[in-house]
C-alpha cells in the first residue's frame, strides 16, 4: 500500500457577507445571543445562480495551481456536497467541465458535514492501491439554499464556500490513520425531508417548508462533542499517537461551544484548534476544506506537523484523519 498525503490546497467563499446585524432583520434574533452561542459573526452567501460546482472549480484551480497539476492529469474527482447543482449528474461531473479534466473518473459522496473527510478517505484507498495517481477532493456547498430563512433556530448557522484538496503518494509522512463511523439510527436528528424518493416535491411539501434542513440541535449538540472526541482518540490511536502529540485540529465548525467542549473532554489547548466559524458560519463539508486550507496558507500548518481532521454530521455520520504535514 502506497503513502497518500495531501500537495495542494484551495478555497472559494463567495463575496456577500451576511452579517448578525442583517440576521436581527429577518428573524427575532441578536448579534449577541448568536455570537454567545455558536461563535458565528459572518458568513458568506452566493450571487445568484452561483451553484456547488461553481465554487467547486474555484477552489480546485487554486489546490491544482498549489500543486502544480495540471486538470488534464487528474484521474479522480469526488465532490463531498449535501447541496449539489442537480440531483444527477453528480456536481463532480459538472467540476470535470469547468475544470476540462478530460481523464478523471467523477463522482460525490454525501456524508453532510463529514464530507470532506469521507471525500479523503474514499481518495485515499484508490491512490493507497494504486488504482489512481492523483485526486481532487472538494467539499462545496450552497446551504443558503436549504435554510429556512424565517427559523430562527437554524438560519443562524449556516454559509456557503468550498474547500480543495489534491491527493497524490508521498515518500514519507502523509495520512497516518483515518476512522469513519454512522449511525443511520439517528438520521432524524438532521435532514432536509423533502425533494427526494421518500417525500418529492408537491405543492404541500414545498408549503410545509420540507425542502429546508430541519435539525434538533440540542440533541445534536451532545452527541457532536462525544463522536469528535471519540473519533480523534481513535485516529490517533491509530496512528500511535497521543493528543499532546497533535500541533493542530483542522474540526468541522457547527458551534465553537461544541470545539470548546471536544477541547475539554481531550484534555486539549484550545489554541490548537484553528477556527473560521466566526467569519464563515457552518459551511457543511466545505467547513473542514476551508479551515484546512487557510491553516496551510496563512502557515500555521507547518512541514512535519501532526494535524487531524475531525467532523460529524446529519446521518449520523462522523469521521477523523491524522495527517503528518
Ligand atoms: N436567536 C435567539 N434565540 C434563539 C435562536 C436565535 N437565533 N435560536 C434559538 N433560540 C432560542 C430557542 O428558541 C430557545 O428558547 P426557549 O428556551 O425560550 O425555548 C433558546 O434559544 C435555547 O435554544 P437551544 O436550542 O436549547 O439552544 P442551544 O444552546 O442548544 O443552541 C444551537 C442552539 C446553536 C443550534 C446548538 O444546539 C448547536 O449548535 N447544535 C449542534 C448543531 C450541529 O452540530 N449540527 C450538526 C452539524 S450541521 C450539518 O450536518 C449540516
Amino acid at each position: 500500500m502506497k503513502k497518500v498525503g495531501i500537495i495542494g490546497v484551495g478555497e472559494y467563499l463567495p463575496k456577500n457577507v451576511l452579517t448578525n446585524a442583517d440576521l436581527e432583520r429577518k428573524v427575532d434574533t441578536s448579534d449577541e445571543w448568536i455570537i454567545t452561542r455558536t461563535g458565528i459573526k459572518t458568513r458568506r452567501l452566493v450571487s445568484k445562480g452561483q451553484a456547488a460546482s461553481d465554487l467547486g472549480i474555484n477552489a480546485a484551480k487554486k489546490a491544482l495551481k498549489d500543486a502544480g497539476l495540471a486538470a488534464e492529469e487528474l484521474d479522480l474527482i469526488i465532490v463531498a456536497t449535501i447541496t449539489p447543482d442537480m440531483q444527477f449528474p453528480s456536481t463532480a461531473c459538472f467540476v470535470q467541465q469547468g475544470l476540462k479534466a478530460v481523464n478523471a473518473v467523477c463522482f460525490d459522496v454525501s456524508a453532510a458535514c463529514a464530507g470532506f473527510v469521507y471525500a479523503l478517505v474514499v481518495a485515499q484507498q484508490f491512490i493507497a492501491v494504486g488504482t489512481y495517481k492523483n485526486a481532487l477532493i472538494i467539499g462545496s456547498e450552497v446551504l443558503s439554499t436549504i435554510t429556512d430563512w424565517k427559523d430562527r433556530n437554524t438560519c443562524v448557522l449556516f454559509g456557503d464556500g468550498a474547500g480543495a484538496a489534491v491527493l497524490v503518494p508521498v515518500k514519507s509522512g502523509g495520512i497516518l490513520s483515518t476512522v469513519l463511523g454512522s449511525d443511520g439510527r439517528l438520521n432524524e436528528l438532521l435532514q432536509l425531508p423533502a425533494g427526494g424518493s421518500r417525500n418529492p416535491a408537491t405543492h404541500k411539501s414545498v408549503e410545509e417548508r420540507l425542502h429546508y434542513i430541519k435539525m434538533r440541535g440540542n440533541e445534536l449538540f451532545k452527541l457532536a462533542v462525544k463522536l469528535m472526541a471519540g473519533a480523534a482518540q481513535d485516529a490517533l490511536k491509530l496512528a500511535g499517537l497521543e493528543c499532546k502529540d497533535i500541533d493542530w485540529v483542522i474540526p468541522h465548525q457547527a458551534n465553537i461551544r461544541i470545539l470548546m467542549s471536544m477541547a475539554k473532554k481531550l484534555d486539549l489547548p484550545v489554541e490548537k484548534i484553528y477556527l473560521n466559524i466566526d467569519k464563515y458560519g457552518n459551511m457543511s463539508s466545505a467547513s473542514t476544506a476551508t479551515a484546512l486550507c487557510e491553516a496551510v496558507k496563512s502557515k500555521s500548518i507547518k512541514k512535519g506537523d501532526i494535524v487531524l481532521l475531525d467532523a460529524f454530521g446529519g446521518g449520523l455520520v462522523w469521521g477523523a484523519c491524522v495527517i503528518k504535514w
